[in-house]
């Protein structure tokens, strides 16, 4: 036997990876394998068993902006360095289905980066799985239903139990590697979400006049993202969208602010951004149209950094104004995931 120990790191927002995780402890458990499974919230300080000279460790995680969430990175980077230890990675993309067809979903680096930092701290790579589980993205679209979500976790739930099996008889698979070149071109995106779009998202969330102060978003969330300001949820830019918050609020209180997001790119991009744009021209500081095109992509730098500090400020201004029912209401209404056909993402329980 190739391995007599498994130990598995394992984030996930709304259960998927958790479940990958659990899936592949199960097939470890049929073979007789020692197993350690190891959720990372609010992790402080990093817990590694003892290691046997044939453990493989494992490491789990939904991908993020075509990247590993921040959580699982700050992770790897503290992970101790090992001596001849074997590593897979697993992450969990948004699958979807449409009429027979499954879709999968991109994972950019999410593989590539964890690798890198993996073999540079002493890990051999053995095995880099995605796993296209249904897609919980729930600020961007309305959860999967029930038959789809069964059908989707059926298709992954063998396609994990190969993965794991393959692997802890000591085969070496790389399935992530066949998408190389769309995970090499998706680059600029998922460096842009790490350093731009994943603040933006954090400040889409609201409480609405459904919020009873119950706090279990905030027990529930996996980096304490959510505070109490003006006794109401608050929620910083710590939070990683990981849709755990939306998912379990006993009393459906959470929305995304979608009517005041759009708002606010149309005040930045419409109105803020091209008048500063007519100031520095009109007083001959600057004629962005006669720059160079490096120039142009400096000032898109700029732009979106006018956005980021544009949308902290104005998260400010929503939160108080979620204070005021009228305004709440309003608010609430403008947002798509009020309403019933907006489910909330509920994947199987193991
Ligand atoms: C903020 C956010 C970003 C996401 N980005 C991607 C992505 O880049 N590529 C992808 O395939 N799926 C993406 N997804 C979908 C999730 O990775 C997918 O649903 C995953 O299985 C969720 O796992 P979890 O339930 O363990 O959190 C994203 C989801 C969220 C909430
Ligand atoms: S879980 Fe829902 S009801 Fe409870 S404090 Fe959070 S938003 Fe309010
Ligand atoms: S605030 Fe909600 S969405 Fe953000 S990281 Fe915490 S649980 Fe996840």
């Amino acid at each position: 036997m190739k391995y007599d120990q498994l130990i598995i790191y394992y984030f996930s927002g709304t259960g998927n990876a958790r479940n990958a995780a659990i899936w592949i402890e199960k097939v470890a458990k049929e073979k007789g394998l020692k197993t350690h499974l190891i959720n990372i919230d609010r992790f402080k300080t990093i817990d590694v068993p003892e290691l046997s000279e044939k453990t493989l460790i494992g490491f789990c995680s939904p991908t993020h902006g075509f990247n590993m969430p921040p959580i699982v990175l700050k992770f790897l980077a503290k992970f101790p360095k090992v001596k001849n230890a074997d590593a897979f990675i697993l992450n969990t993309r948004g699958g979807l289905k449409l009429y027979r067809f499954f879709i999968p979903g991109l994972s950019g680096v999410a593989q590539l980066l964890p690798a890198l930092m993996l073999w540079y701290k002493g890990f051999g790579i053995v095995g880099m799985q995605p796993l296209d589980l249904p897609s919980n993205w729930l600020l961007l679209h309305p959860g999967l239903k029930k038959k789809v979500i069964n059908s989707i976790y059926e298709r992954c739930h063998g396609i994990v139990n190969i993965f794991a099996t393959n692997m802890l008889d000591g085969k070496r698979k790389y399935k992530a590697l066949l998408s190389l070149p769309v995970d090499l071109a998706l680059i600029p995106i998922s460096l842009g979400y790490y350093l731009f779009g994943r603040f933006f998202f954090a400040k889409t969330l609201v409480a609405t006049n459904a919020c009873t102060n119950c706090n279990v978003c905030i027990s529930q969330c996996p980096v304490e993202a959510i505070k109490i300001v003006d006794e109401r949820p608050f929620w910083t830019y710590k939070c990683e969208s990981c849709m755990r918050c939306v998912n379990s609020c006993p009393h459906r209180a959470i929305e995304t602010a979608h009517g005041f997001s759009g708002l606010i790119i149309v005040v930045v991009y419409v109105l803020l951004i091209p008048f500063i744009i007519s100031i520095l021209k009109y007083y001959d500081i600057l004629n962005i149209e006669k720059q160079s095109k490096l120039f142009g992509q400096f000032w898109s730098l700029i732009e979106t950094s006018i956005f980021i500090l544009f949308i902290f400020l104005s998260y400010k201004v929503l939160h108080f104004l979620m204070k005021y029912k009228i305004a709440n209401r309003i608010i609430t209404y403008c947002s798509l995931s009020k309403y019933k056909f907006w489910r909330r993402y509920k994947p199987p329980k193991y």
